[in-house]
């Protein structure tokens, strides 16, 4: 993990969940989903997942724990977390008192066959080890293999445009990935072919973000993280990476 990586997932947020936790509940999941879910994305997979209350969704690389707190809050399910941040860890745990393992994607410590579902969101770019992760996801959804990705794709490969420490794949790549760990792709949905994000979420990420640079704004953490998730965000407004939302299921 680049240092620019563990200001972001480790420092910041553990920030995140201090602010949260000061703003108060209605800002619980919007911060958490700062790394990446929008309502829209997590309705589309936990519907495309066919997620009930009697599922165990397994969420792999689950950051502050926003995307897993708003799919147990839609279908009442029990999530089980896997992060390798501490900090993240601690955040999620704050935030919304979930069991959250500290491990990598790539090493679950789980038995196989353990859970119904799994998602991971936003996380295969962030690790070199992409086939090992989702030959874990793999191992320990039980069949059918109800899984779901948030990938972020390059258009082509990224070579010198790639931020430090990012792996994303190209398409094809993503594909020969997912064939690799045994998998099979039922349904493949853009990102941008969502519908737009609620006023109400945007204004809270806001205002959450206003009071992380208020508190942070000069430390070297905030500004490492900050200009990571520019460059990010700045490929995706250029075209050059999307993001993309799979469900999966065992080959
Ligand atoms: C962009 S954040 C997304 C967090 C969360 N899934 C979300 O959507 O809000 C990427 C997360 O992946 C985690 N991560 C990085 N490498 C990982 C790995 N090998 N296995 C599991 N998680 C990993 C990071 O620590 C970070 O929390």
């Amino acid at each position: 993990m680049t240092e620019a990586m563990g200001a972001e997932f480790d420092t910041v947020a553990e920030w995140t969940a201090q602010v949260a936790a000061d703003l108060g509940p209605d800002y619980h999941i919007p911060a958490g989903c700062r790394g990446s879910g929008s309502p829209a994305a997590l309705d589309w997979l936990i519907e495309q997942l066919r997620l009930t209350s009697e599922d165990s969704l397994l969420d792999c690389g689950a950051g502050v724990g926003g995307p897993a707190a708003y799919a147990a809050h839609a279908v009442s399910l029990a999530p089980v977390l896997v992060e390798p941040e501490a900090g993240a860890c601690r955040a999620a745990r704050r935030l919304f008192g979930f069991p959250v393992v500290q491990a990598l994607g790539s090493a679950l410590p789980l038995a196989d066959a353990c859970v119904d579902a799994a998602w991971s969101l936003g996380v295969l770019c962030t690790t070199p080890h992409q086939l090992e992760l989702l030959t874990e996801m793999r191992r320990t959804v039980r069949a059918p293999g109800r899984i779901a990705l948030l990938a972020f794709v390059a258009r082509e490969p990224l070579l010198t445009k790639q931020p430090e420490g990012n792996h994303f794949p190209t398409r094809e790549h993503l594909i020969e990935l997912i064939a690799d760990a045994g998998l099979a792709i039922q349904k493949w949905r853009s990102t941008a072919d969502l519908p737009a994000i609620p006023r109400e979420w945007t204004d809270r990420v806001d205002a959450v973000d206003a009071a992380l640079a208020d508190r942070h704004g000069t430390s070297r953490a905030w500004e490492l993280a900050e200009k990571q998730s520019k460059r990010i965000a700045d490929l995706l407004g250029e075209g050059e990476v999307t993001g993309e939302m799979l469900v999966l299921r065992h080959g």
